[in-house]
């Protein structure tokens, strides 16, 4: 059975302070998480490592990077290599996220490249693709988000795209309010599911985690992961409030 997945994207949000006292909520929340349901924390950098001290009570709390270099170490000023994430114990990257793609002009094969090395490394990518609204309205979007999969993953073996967790986050419902319909996510999760069925059979696309995110609230999160094809939510803004993530954690 896929893994159940909420995962929290804090983004570039959030004092020292405001981190210590979410992650110490969260820590101590009555969440309904277990081996199958887990909750996810994508911090800012400087508070990986408070992020797992805090959230080491409970193996079902995770904490991950938001992103991370293609190379394994060397002279790349700024960047975070998978090395690093891992020797503190890090196990998820949010990879290709829409605002690495749009304002640092991220392609499709710059991620191959750094789930590629995610992979080596042992951790787990959260691999995001999703249309921007011109696409939506040209009806074309299942294309291009399937042109995004062949790009990023389709050189992986069955075995290791198995480890991928994927999130379908439409652009157009990124901080906007504006939430795809249950009726739409489940159509786009049905259609990466079937892409991944046609490149690597229907079991191996069974066991492949895909959440939706965009605008994902506690007042429409259990419709969305109620439906069929999706195993949970990547959530912005709505993580950053204790009682909403609690609630959609829940859902
Ligand atoms: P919002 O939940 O704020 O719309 O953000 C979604 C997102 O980009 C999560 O990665």
């Amino acid at each position: 059975m896929r893994k159940q997945i909420v995962a929290a994207n804090w983004k570039m949000n959030g004092t020292l302070e405001q981190a210590n006292s979410l992650l110490d909520a969260f820590a101590a929340a009555p969440l309904t998480v277990n081996e199958n349901k887990i909750a996810v924390f994508a911090v800012p950098a400087p508070y990986l490592m408070l992020a797992k001290e805090k959230l080491s009570g409970n193996p079902y709390l995770q904490a991950a990077a938001q992103n991370c270099y293609s190379k394994k170490s060397g002279a790349y000023t700024g960047e975070i290599s998978v090395e690093i994430l891992r020797s503190i114990g890090i196990s998820y990257v949010v990879l290709g996220h829409s605002e690495r793609r749009e304002y640092f002009a991220e392609s499709n094969a710059f991620l191959a490249e750094k789930v590629n090395i995610a992979l080596a490394y042992n951790i787990t990518p959260i691999f995001c693709c999703g249309e921007p609204l011109a696409i939506r309205e040209a009806e074309t979007q299942n294309a291009y988000v399937a042109t995004q999969l062949e790009e990023s993953l389709f050189h992986l073996s069955a075995e290791e795209v198995a480890k991928i967790v994927i999130a379908y986050e439409p652009i157009w419902a990124i901080g906007t309010g504006k939430t795809a319909s249950s009726a739409q996510a489940q159509e786009m999760h049905a259609s990466i599911r079937e892409v991944l069925a046609a490149k690597y059979g229907a079991a191996v696309a069974a066991g492949i985690s895909i959440l939706y995110g965009g605008s994902v609230k506690a007042s429409n999160a259990v419709e969305i992961f109620g439906q069929p094809d999706v195993d949970g939510g990547l959530v912005g803004g709505a993580s950053l409030i204790v009682d909403e993530f609690i609630q959609i954690i829940n859902a």
